[in-house]
């Protein structure tokens, strides 16, 4: 990462994060979704994006395969493209949750320092880390891409779980295990913990 110049000065916001919150009438927040390709991390972030919505929170979902095909299509899946890919990942995220939304991510987000840099960048109070916890065989059965076939076949290099690290958070805020769980009963669970930490009232 490039250091910021130092003809580059900070110019604070005329519109503070506390005033675009108390607008919308609900504080703003990071929620990290993390697992295995495949393990359901789009659609319970998804699920729980739509409820917000009938809320009437303002949020939004940013999404591994959708931003990879934008602001982050030059980078690939070595280590070191991860990283950069989550950096500017949390970089986003944190401008979104400054604007006051309840923001989404849906990364596998592999590396346990790249989670905690984004939860120091966004403030610790701000960010939930949800871990959607569902076994590599049973991703590797879904093969809803049919992407851990060309993994397994050689045809796809450096693929999570497979020849690629992944490191599972070991205390997140809501731990999802989602073969003893349903898509709405993970969605009440993220819901709950907003209404619990006042995050939505
Ligand atoms: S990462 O590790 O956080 O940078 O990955 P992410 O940006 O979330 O992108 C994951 C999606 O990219 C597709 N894909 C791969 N995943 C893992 N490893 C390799 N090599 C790979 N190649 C392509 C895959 O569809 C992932 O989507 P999800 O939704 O996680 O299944």
């Amino acid at each position: 990462m490039q250091q910021v110049s130092q003809d580059v000065v900070w110019h604070q916001c005329a519109v503070s994060q506390p005033e675009r919150n108390e607008l919308n009438g609900h504080q703003s927040v990071l929620l990290w979704y993390t697992g295995l390709s495949g393990s359901g991390k789009s659609t319970i972030a998804n699920a729980v994006d739509r409820k917000l919505y009938e809320l009437g929170i303002h949020s939004y979902v940013l999404d591994g395969d959708n931003v990879r095909h934008g602001l982050n299509g030059d980078l690939e899946f070595s280590d070191q493209d991860r990283v950069e890919n989550i950096r500017r990942i949390s970089e986003v995220a944190k401008l979104m949750v400054d604007a006051g939304l309840v923001v989404s991510t849906a990364f596998i987000s592999p590396f346990m320092t790249d989670r905690a840099q984004a939860k120091q960048l966004v403030g610790e109070t701000r960010f939930i880390e949800i871990f959607i916890d569902t076994p590599l065989a049973v991703c590797e059965a879904r093969d809803p891409k049919g992407l851990y076939r060309k993994a397994r076949a050689g045809e796809i290099k450096h693929f999570t779980g497979i020849d690629s690290t992944y490191q599972a958070p070991i205390d997140a805020d809501i731990h999802l295990a989602t073969e003893q769980l349903s898509v709405e009963q993970c969605t009440n669970q993220v819901i709950q913990t907003l209404f619990k930490r006042k995050i939505i009232t």
